[in-house]
């Protein structure tokens, strides 16, 4: 049986991710394709309730510590996100590593660089596929909704966008597709269904999953 692929959504907050990931979702299981769909931080484990809380400035965490529980609330999903994709089960993710290294980064703390933030998250399961829905901090703030949780901020989420942008010249960026998520909703469904179809129909069923190294 051919394996599932891992698909990732990525951008900053208000981009459209999740309207994006929802409809991705449902497009491939109308297709008879094994899907399934998630999103980290995932709040409903203990290790979430904690993120949640912090997020929604009900608690306090040092900045290493929400960082690596970020990360730990990956790693207690790998096993099951493994399981699937041996199953032959695409698995479509809202948020990644990616988000756990550059919104950490972004606090501009000196002992929290883009290459310590990564450290934690060496060894996850490698998408096959990330595709990042680019927007300016500017254009997702009028989409409103906004300063609601922790980090939904100009100044924080312009050092986000510019970290995006840093990755994407990495190797960590040789994954990403990016899509302009200012034009239309329907617009930007067509460029993701299409990226991932070809993503789906291309990846070689025979390469086991990677990994993040
Ligand atoms: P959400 O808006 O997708 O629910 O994510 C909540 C916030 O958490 C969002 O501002 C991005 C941030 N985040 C991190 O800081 N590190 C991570 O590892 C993840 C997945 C999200
Ligand atoms: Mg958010």
């Amino acid at each position: 049986m051919p394996r599932g692929k891992l698909i990732v959504f990525e951008g900053l907050d208000r981009s459209g991710k999740s309207t994006q990931c929802e409809s991705l979702v449902s497009y491939l299981s109308e297709r008879g394709l094994s899907v399934k769909h998630r999103r980290f931080p995932d709040r409903t484990t203990p290790i979430g309730q904690m993120i949640n809380n912090y997020l929604q400035g009900q608690s306090e965490q040092e900045d290493h510590v929400i960082h690596l529980l970020f990360s730990a609330n990956r790693w207690e999903a790998v096993a099951a996100i493994e399981a699937d994709i041996n199953a032959g089960t695409t698995v479509v993710i809202d948020r990644y590593y990616y988000s756990g290294c550059v919104y950490s980064a972004a606090k501009n703390n000196p002992s929290l660089t883009l290459a310590w933030c990564r450290h934690p998250e060496e060894g996850l399961p490698r998408p096959d596929l990330c595709l990042f829905l680019d927007i300016s901090a500017e254009d997702a703030a009028k989409r409103g909704g906004w300063g609601e949780e922790r980090y939904e901020k100009k100044e924080l989420q312009d050092r986000v966008r510019q970290l995006f942008t840093d990755i994407r010249a990495t190797d960590d960026g040789s994954d990403f597709v990016t899509i302009n998520a200012g034009q239309s909703l329907e617009e930007v469904e067509r460029e993701i269904r299409r990226h991932a179809e070809s993503c789906i129909s291309t990846t070689d069923d025979a390469s086991p999953l990677r990994r993040i190294q």
